[in-house]
């Protein structure tokens, strides 16, 4: 097996983009599991300025995530009918009708905020990085970290030359990490099983992984490694929402779903009215469906309506509580 990196517990923090905060990140860091940066929505100056913060509260290694952005193509056609099916929501929350709708590239900015920093770790989602930035960042020694959500994607994670690789099974919070198709949920334990044996690099298990007994079987099935999103969105020191830590404590079995209507990619959150209303209509791929939805995503905060909002949480949510970062980590890893 390649090489491994230094930290006290085998758990890797989530990256969590938008939810992360540097004290977040440190903590994690600080009570021996890898903290992971979430810049996927980050320029490559405020990556910089979220680096730095983190450094100053921990002298512990830290992680980079970023995603990897496809140029978005659209039929017109597909473009209209997804703006036709999100118009009540924008009419019931007071959005007009002209936003903007198209991202800036940022990526390179994002790579670089990485080197000029020295941080050793980067992971990376939604796909592979090009050769380029494979080549640039490990010149550097950087640490890369791919995800892969099926069999085949994890033997491309390492035929691209990365040195780890993210599981992700279908329980898993968040967007799916899946850059091929189709987009196929295998449980988490399944997929550990089915990769074991089959790559020389570190597997890193990621999917409803909530207590010890989850860690233990993990481990057991062939991980080095687990990543762990949704049992610390609610920690003390995460800076989650009030009403996304409190979905997610009231969450009950079978209270999640996977759905591409907030953002054109799938991803698995608290089934609400917007995701059953949107359950059958047409969807502009990511992401644009991630800008055509944004402002109902926050405007439904600003009034308090968690029926329109992306909640993301994974599937065993319901097996949440409340405590402090180290005490979370401390019960899933001795
Ligand atoms: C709120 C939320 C945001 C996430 N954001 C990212 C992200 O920015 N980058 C990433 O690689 N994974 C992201 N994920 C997925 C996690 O890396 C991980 O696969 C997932 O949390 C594992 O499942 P669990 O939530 O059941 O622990 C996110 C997950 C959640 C719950």
């Amino acid at each position: 097996m390649r090489s491994k990196f230094a930290i006290e517990k085998p758990i890797i923090q989530a990256p969590m983009a938008g939810i992360t905060t540097p004290a977040f990140v440190a903590a994690c860091c600080e009570a021996g599991a890898l903290g992971s940066i979430g810049a996927g929505y980050l320029n490559g100056a405020e990556t910089k300025e979220f680096i730095q913060e983190v450094k100053s509260l921990t002298k512990k290694p830290f992680s980079v995530n970023l995603f990897i952005q496809e140029e978005p193509r659209i039929d017109i056609n597909v473009l209209q009918n997804a703006r036709v099916a999100l118009q009540p929501f924008y009419e019931e929350l007071g959005i007009p009708n002209t936003q903007r709708v198209i991202s800036t590239e940022v990526f390179d900015g994002q790579v670089q905020a990485i080197i000029d920093e020295g941080v050793k770790i980067a992971s990376f989602t939604f796909g592979i990085p090009d050769n380029e930035t494979i080549a640039k960042l490990k010149q550097h020694n950087v640490y890369l970290i791919g995800t892969a959500t099926t069999v085949e994607e994890v033997a491309a994670v390492e035929k691209a030359g990365l040195d780890a690789v993210v599981v992700q099974g279908g329980e898993a919070g968040g967007h799916r990490g899946s850059f091929t198709e189709p987009v196929e949920l295998v449980s988490t334990a399944d997929l550990v099983k089915a990769v074991h044996g089959k790559v020389s690099i570190p597997i890193i298990a990621a999917g409803g992984i909530m207590t010890a007994e989850h860690v233990t079987e993990m481990l057991e099935s062939g991980a080095a490694y687990v990543q762990i999103g949704t049992v610390l969105l609610t920690a003390y020191e995460c800076e989650a929402t009030k009403t996304h830590k409190n979905a997610i404590l009231n969450s009950e079995q079978e209270a999640t779903t996977i759905t591409k209507a907030f953002t054109g990619k799938y991803a698995r959150g608290l089934k609400n009215k917007f995701t059953e209303q949107l359950k059958e209509a047409e969807v502009a791929p990511y992401p644009i469906q991630h800008y055509l939805t944004l402002h109902i995503r926050k405007e439904s905060a600003n009034q308090n309506k968690p029926e329109y909002m992306s909640l993301w949480m994974g599937e065993n949510s319901y097996l949440a509580r409340e405590a402090s970062v180290k005490d979370i980590i401390d019960h899933l890893y001795k």
